[in-house]
This record gives C-alpha cells, structure tokens and sequence, in this order.
C-alpha cells in the first residue's frame, strides 16, 4: 500500500485554511432584489408558490427597498402589478401606471444609493399576457412591440430608473431601446440585456406573482431549452445594439449557457435565479428534505462559480442581511 503523495484535504483542514484559498465570494452588492409592486393595495398580500415574497403596496415597498439596501444590495428590479390590462399594455406607458409610479417614489426615496431597475416588458400589463402586442392573426408582432418598448423604455427612464431591463425577447430590442433614449437625450440610462432568455417551465410562480393572464407559452420568442449556440447569437446581437449588461435566465438549469456567455462576454453577466428556482428550495427545505439556507448560498455561489458577476434572486435581501451579521 502506498500513501497518496497529494493531499488536497491539507487545504480543507481548518475553517480557516478553506477561507484562505476559497475562490468565489458573495458580497451583498453582488446581489440584486426583484420585487413586485401591486397597483391600488393597502398593504402587502403573499405569494402562495413563493413562500416569503409579496405583491408590495406601495409603502411597503418603499419599507423593503429601504432595508435591503440597507444591508448592502446591489440594486433592485422592479415589476408592476397592474389594477387594468389591454391588448397593448397601456399601463406600461402610462406615467401614472403602478411601475412608472413606484420607480418615481423608490428613485426619490433612495437617490442614487442604489441602483433602481425596471422590467420593461410588456406582459404585467397586457390582457393576453404576451410580451409584445399581437397581429390580426394573433401573433406577437415584432416591429410593433418595438414601439411600444421604446415608449415604455421613455417612460421609465423619465420615472428615474438607472437600469431597464428588457425581457420580451424581441429583435432588435435593445438598438430600439438605445436609439430612443439617446434620441431624448437619457444617454445615462443604461440597459441590461436579457440576452439568453429561455421558455422555462421554471418561470411558473412568477406567473401567479404578477396574475399574469398568459394562455399558451412564449416559445417564438424566448430560446429552446435546447439549445447553448443560439445564446452566444443573441449576445453577440445584444453587444452590437448597446447592452451594457447582459443575463442568463433562468439561473440553475442553464450555468452551461451562463459560463459560455461569461466567457465570451466584454460586458459583465448576470444571472437570474428565477420564481421556480426559489420555489423549490423553499417547498423542498418546508419538508425538512435539505438545509434551507445551505442550498440559498450553496445555489448563489455556483452562479458566480460559472461567471456571473451579478445575481438576481428573490433572496437577494435575506442573503444580504446574513453577511451583515457576519456569516
Ligand atoms: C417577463 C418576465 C418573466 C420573468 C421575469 N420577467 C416571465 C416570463 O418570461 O414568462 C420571470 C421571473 C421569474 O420567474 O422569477 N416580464
């Protein structure tokens, strides 16, 4: 029998020593909080899938956005939950419609301490639940959801938002965006593309978060599980059109997609751990069947392990608040 030559272990021996040489950390700034803002609620009402995340009032959102930035979040993404929908989402553009309304007040409450960033896509507020409007035939028409984005995208950008964050998945999206903001003169707005973007099951919670009235799927627009390439396609389109940032999404299922994009990307990338993602850490640790907050840290980390330099996750001000206390 001969003893090992290399011992690994020597590196894992003490708590200290694994500090020592570990590789990736977490940093709160790291992290980005998504929160839902429900048009005409008193106060704030639970998420049945997602146990712990809320439709905010607006107050109550102020009072979450407050904390969280408090102990150190990176910044915040906001989506809109709408009183009335249409077919081409008129609440998105409406200066006075829930989300236009909540960046105005989370941008005066909170300055520049943080960064403030809006979901600009046309889903919340559309009553067939697509991100884009339809043609005659019914399908989501592309050029048309165009204008509508760089009307929201205005919109948004004069509410005070710093980062829009366009998630149809439409051609040419982000060069639409870009050029309308420039052509007003918001060449500080700047936009994180979600560039690989997938039809994901994962989704599901989401769609009960924001009473979302989709029938069907967004498969013609959002990727194929299937496939990796197409991603670097659509990073390379992002790129040229002028994101500044670029996401993965979802999180967990796609860290091959993410470490790809990681590599081959100038801009920094970002992960989405998305409603699904959380709803089962949340229903499996319910269960007592894995650590809670192991698997929050443990599923965080391996999204900066692939390359992200950004995560969004509905943990974002939990997780943050842990390392404040010194985790
Ligand atoms: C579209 C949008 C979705 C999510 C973020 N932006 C839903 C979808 O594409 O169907 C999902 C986020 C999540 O599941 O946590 N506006």
């Amino acid at each position: 029998m001969t003893a090992p030559l290399d011992r690994p272990r020597r590196l894992r021996s003490t708590s200290a020593m694994r500090s020592l040489v570990r590789e990736h950390t977490l940093r709160p700034a790291d992290l980005v909080l998504p929160m839902f803002v429900r048009e005409g609620a008193e106060e704030s009402a639970p998420i049945s899938s997602m146990p712990g995340v809320v439709q905010h009032s607006m107050d109550s959102l102020v009072r979450a956005a407050t904390e969280a930035v408090e102990r150190g979040v990176g910044g915040v993404m906001l989506f809109g939950v709408p009183e009335h929908k249409d077919a081409i989402g008129s609440g998105a553009t409406d200066p006075d419609g829930i989300l236009n309304r909540a960046l105005a007040r989370l941008r005066s409450e909170l300055g520049d301490d943080t960064v403030i960033m809006a979901d600009l896509c046309l889903d919340e507020f559309t009553d067939h639940g697509h991100c884009g409007v339809l043609d005659a035939a019914g399908r989501v028409d592309n050029d048309a959801t165009l204008l509508r984005y760089r009307e929201m995208a205005l919109a948004q950008a004069e509410a005070g938002a710093h980062l829009l964050g366009p998630s149809g998945m439409m051609d040419g999206q982000i060069a639409a965006i870009r050029d309308e903001l420039d052509t007003a003169g918001r060449q500080d707005t700047a936009l994180y593309a979600y560039t690989a973007k997938y039809a994901s099951a994962f989704y599901g919670p989401f769609r009960e978060a924001v009473d979302s009235s989709l029938q069907g799927d967004r498969r013609t627009y959002q990727q194929d599980p299937a496939n990796s390439h197409e991603a670097l396609r659509e990073l390379e389109l992002d790129l040229a059109e002028g994101a500044d940032l670029v996401m993965v999404k979802p999180g967990m299922p796609y860290l091959d997609v993410l470490r790809d994009v990681a590599q081959a990307s100038p801009v920094p990338v970002g992960a989405y751990q998305v409603s699904g993602e959380y709803a089962m850490i949340e229903a499996a640790s319910a269960n007592g069947w894995i650590d809670r907050d192991r698997s929050v840290l443990e599923s965080l980390l391996a999204f900066r392990r692939a390359g992200a330099s950004t995560v969004l996750t509905y943990y974002a001000s939990e997780v943050a608040g842990w390392y404040r206390d010194g985790l």
